[in-house]
């Protein structure tokens, strides 16, 4: 559902939207200067398209967003709903002519009820302000995408965002309780529940989760929270191979231990954050392993982590002293894409996730994609959730070098679904994937896609092109 049906008559022309539009927003909602809308015209994904939007509008309650949703229903206009763009898949692109319905303004924290443990948020609440927020009730928000402190829960939401503790705590599908939706043509939807428990019809509010704004506008969430847990100890692990370091992970998880995070980072975005922040990390390792617990005695369960990554032939295997140093390695692992950003300019971040137990032969195989197409690659990964970001570095102005990063980024997820993996772990579809979503799921499942898209979007007016 790529295509949009023409215009019923000269009504959609761009004044007529606008004033449409002012019909019910404030001015200062509906942005119309080119060199202002221009700016909302994509996410952070490279190589995506993207094209020019007729209008900006940030609305401030759900009845502008019903308006905004009943006026493109109208016109035939299609509409991209966005959060903070800090997505990785082309999904909050604009598309020409579109209307980019901007969610940021809509950032209130509704309720937070320690009882029921949940909150209830508007889509544009940034995640660090929630967890923040959460916090001082004694809960947590456990989803952490590396993007936490600029992300919104509204795009978390449309792009089902993992993070880093989700090895532990689960990702955002699991903490989405219930929805209030502003469908296609402006009707208010509510899915879900509020309570611990519900079984009542189809689980719409899942269904919506990762629909990457193709299905509806989520205009309010409730939210499941979970106790404040203890702050978390990490442990660093060097290795002399990365296919140690996967022994290792899979040794952990094998052995029953539930670490708060257990990510990887290989020697190219070792020496991409030192280059770009000076962290210190050891340059000499081939992969180094970051292990955390927040349990009541973290120190004996990383020391318990530390044996086996020794048993796995970690070279070096160093605690940190406390809960500042533990901040520090991970911020340098929150930097690592930012980092592989400097080392040629331009990057195209994967997000292929495999079964961890096939980690190693991933690892592997990405490595001898690397060499064949004479690309660096830096990896680091969500490593004890099997989710890799093989990150390709190169030069954009370098056609040669630009078409081999696009076949090597190709070959890279073939091998993540010869593996038994998927092509995108955390970070959607969007533009960048959409070739490969039949490949992944097959003529049957796209075609059951396609008809619940038509269900909510008969039109094809949301977020068109995307997805599919
Ligand atoms: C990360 C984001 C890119 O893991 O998913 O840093
Ligand atoms: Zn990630």
């Amino acid at each position: 559902m790529s295509r949009i049906e023409a215009p019923r008559d000269e009504d959609s022309a761009a004044g007529t939207l606008v004033g449409r539009l002012l019909g019910v927003l404030p001015p200062d909602s509906v942005l119309t200067d080119p060199d202002v809308t221009a700016s909302y015209a994509h996410d952070m994904a490279s190589f995506c398209p993207a094209g020019t939007p007729a209008a900006v509008v940030l609305p401030r309650t759900v009845e502008e967003v019903q308006h905004v949703l009943r006026t493109a229903t109208d016109l035939r206009v299609p509409v991209v709903p966005q959060g903070a763009r800090t997505g990785l898949s082309g999904a909050a692109n604009a598309t020409d002519g579109c209307v980019v319905l901007s969610l940021t303004r809509m950032d209130r924290i509704l309720e937070i009820d320690p009882v029921d443990r949940i909150a209830v948020v508007e889509p544009g609440v940034v995640n660090a302000v929630l967890s923040r927020a959460v916090e001082e009730h004694g809960l947590s928000y456990p989803p952490d995408p590396s993007s936490w402190e600029t992300c919104t829960i509204g795009g978390n939401i449309g792009t089902a965002s993992g993070g880093l503790c989700c090895v532990k705590y689960g990702v955002t599908a699991e903490y989405v309780l219930g929805l209030d939706v502003v469908l296609a043509d402006g009707r208010l939807m509510t899915t879900g529940r509020r309570t611990a428990k519900g079984v009542a019809g189809y689980d719409l509010t899942r269904l919506f989760v990762g629909s990457e704004g193709s299905l509806g506008v989520v205009v309010r969430a409730v939210l499941a929270l979970r106790p404040k847990p203890p702050a978390q100890l990490v442990l660093a692990a060097e290795f002399a191979s990365a296919a140690d370091a996967c022994d290792a992970v899979c040794r952990v998880m094998e052995e029953g231990h539930v670490p708060s995070l257990l990510e990887l980072m290989d020697r190219t975005t070792v020496k991409a954050v030192n280059d770009l922040a000076r962290m210190g990390l050891p340059e000499t390792t081939e992969a180094l392993l970051l292990a955390a617990f927040d349990t009541a005695d973290p120190a004996a369960d990383l020391a318990a982590v530390g044996a086996l990554c020794e048993a796995a032939g970690a070279t070096q295997v160093v605690p940190a002293e406390d809960a500042a140093e533990s901040h520090l390695l991970l911020q340098a692992r929150r930097l690592s894409l930012t980092a592989l950003e400097a080392v040629k300019g331009t990057t195209m971040i994967d997000d292929v996730c495999v079964p961890r137990s096939r980690l190693g032969e991933m690892l592997e195989g990405i490595e001898r994609i690397a060499g064949k197409y004479r690309l660096t690659i830096g990896v680091c990964a969500h490593a004890g959730d099997g989710n890799t970001h093989p990150t390709v570095c190169f030069d954009a102005q370098d056609p040669d070098e630009s078409r081999r990063a696009r076949e090597s980024f190709d070959e890279i997820m073939a091998l993540g679904l010869e593996l038994g993996g998927t092509i995108t772990g955390e970070h959607g579809v969007g533009v960048l994937k959409k070739e490969w979503l039949a490949r992944e799921i097959g003529p049957v499942g796209l075609e059951m896609q396609r008809a619940v898209k038509k269900t909510f979007d008969p039109l094809g007016i949301l977020n068109p092109g995307k997805v599919f």
